[in-house]
């Protein structure tokens, strides 16, 4: 091979590629990623022409063999990627000819790079794909698991972050986890569009072989062969469907953690991360930092940004192939790894959650939580809602003004604002009492989150087996 003419299309060439040119059009120091789905892609294409007789079986067989031994060469770190040979492809293809001779050089029959990419993309995302629904099931049963434990938890509920009502822990930690759980649907939503099979739609019209994707399809384990050659190579749909469901759900880690850094703090108070999720500071000595959540909602935007990246490259793309389609996989790759990792970090995290259920107690108690539960009370006494409201209001300035929460209030000073309070009252106003009477499905009562875990449970358990 000449040293800068690529052999798999440097024919019509007259002068070789400029070495520049070779090393900002080349993918290999990214692409070499896709290897294994590379092989096994390849693996499958000669079955198939084999099946077909487009190829002899030994032939076949030689191709197999080399492909399988080439893998165990990556596999072991002893492969050598070469820049000149530009992308995966090529580097597979040129190694598999050196190892077996001519017949290497058949197995590129009936196929382009690029349906071959879009191929190795689809597999390698399928494998991602079921990869993050392990993790995202581990950190949802950890979350319900937790729920469960602290359904009796109670802690203050808030709107605007200023104390609204108090609510249990665990109904809190559900609400987490209804999050996940449309993330998850979302996941297995783009898996259906990720297992359709490309191969065959070869450059972009298709082939003249007698191949028969429906057998390449089934050996791949392909739900079905793409519908159109043309966009079989240039639909990018699923990369940017995967990103949007990554960056929704990064959204959603964003807020849990950002609360738990707040709650982690001297201020809130409300639980303890185990040390092995912290770091200290080096000047501070009393510093114990939160950084795996900061870090999680910190990794947000750059997953925001390969949505965007995504977006962008498919914008104003003609048909069908481009070489824009290139840049797809950096921004794919680090979205993966960064989901993994966010993913496997709350899952490690959350069950290991220590709420500190007395100081999570006195903060609801403080800011007059159950202030709508008297208002509720003089309403059942038949007060209209409006008049309940200003009395109410009138005990919390009273309350304010005396430091005193409504429930520390006497029954005389209570009356100063409507002669209907009584001594039931205070059944109301205690913060049990309080959460205790929402019990509703999908209300904060500790029964109606115990049973609304074990439902989460039971719906993870059947939707995976749906899958
Ligand atoms: N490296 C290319 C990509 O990542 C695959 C090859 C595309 N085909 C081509 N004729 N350049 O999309």
């Amino acid at each position: 091979m000449s040293q800068a003419t690529n052999q798999s299309w440097g024919g019509r060439f007259s002068e070789p590629t400029d070495a520049f040119v070779a090393r900002f059009t080349a993918s290999v120091s990214f692409d070499q990623r896709l290897a294994a789905q590379d092989i096994q892609g390849s693996i499958a294409h000669a079955t198939m022409l084999a099946r077909v007789g487009v190829l002899s079986d030994e032939e076949r067989d030689a191709i197999i063999d080399g492909l399988t031994e080439i893998q165990g060469e990556i596999t072991r770190g002893e492969f050598e990627w070469s820049v000149p040979l530009e992308d995966v492809h090529m580097n597979i293809e040129a190694r598999l000819t050196q190892k077996i001779g001519i017949t290497g050089k058949k197995l590129h029959t009936g196929r382009s790079r690029n349906d071959q990419i879009a191929t190795d993309i689809r597999l390698f995302m399928r494998d991602a794909i079921d990869s993050i629904d392990a993790e995202l099931t581990r950190l949802r049963e950890g979350m319900i698991g937790l729920a469960e434990r602290e359904a009796d938890t109670i802690m203050p509920g808030f709107t605007h972050l200023q104390t609204a009502q108090p609510v249990t822990f665990g109904h809190h930690l559900l609400a987490w986890q209804e999050m996940l759980a449309r993330d998850h649907e979302r996941l297995f939503d783009t898996r259906k569009r990720v297992n359709v099979m490309p191969l065959g739609a070869a450059a972009l019209a298709g082939t003249t072989y007698p191949i028969d994707r429906h057998v390449t399809a089934e050996l791949l384990g392909f739900s079905l062969p793409a519908e159109n050659s043309l966009d079989a190579v240039s639909d990018r749909d699923f990369a940017i469907e995967f990103a949007s469901f990554a960056s929704i759900l990064l959204m959603h880690l964003s807020r849990m953690s950002e609360e738990l850094v707040l709650w982690t703090s001297a201020q809130f108070d409300f639980i303890d991360l185990p040390d092995r999720f912290c770091t200290g500071s080096s000047i501070m000595p009393q510093k114990k930092n939160p950084d795996v959540p900061e870090l999680v909602r910190g990794k947000t935007g750059r997953v925001y940004g390969h949505l965007m990246s995504l977006l962008t490259l498919m914008k104003s793309q003609p048909l069908a192939y481009n070489k824009d389609n290139q840049e797809d996989k950096e921004p794919l790759f680090d979205t993966v790894d960064t989901v993994l990792d966010c993913l496997k970090a709350f899952a490690d995290m959350v069950p290991a959650i220590e709420p500190k259920k007395e100081s999570m107690f006195e903060a609801a108690r403080r800011g007059f939580s159950t202030a709508t539960d008297l208002a509720d009370y003089l309403v059942r006494k038949g007060v209209a809602f409006r008049d309940a409201h200003e009395i109410v209001g009138q005990s919390v300035a009273f309350g304010l003004k005396e430091k005193k929460d409504l429930s520390e209030m006497t029954l005389e000073e209570l009356q100063q604002f409507s002669d209907t309070i009584e001594a039931d009252v205070f059944d109301v106003l205690t913060l049990e009492g309080s959460v205790a009477a929402r019990n509703h499905i999908g209300g904060t009562a500790p029964d109606q989150v115990r049973a609304a875990a074990s439902r989460a449970l039971e719906a993870l358990k059947a939707h995976r087996e749906a899958q």
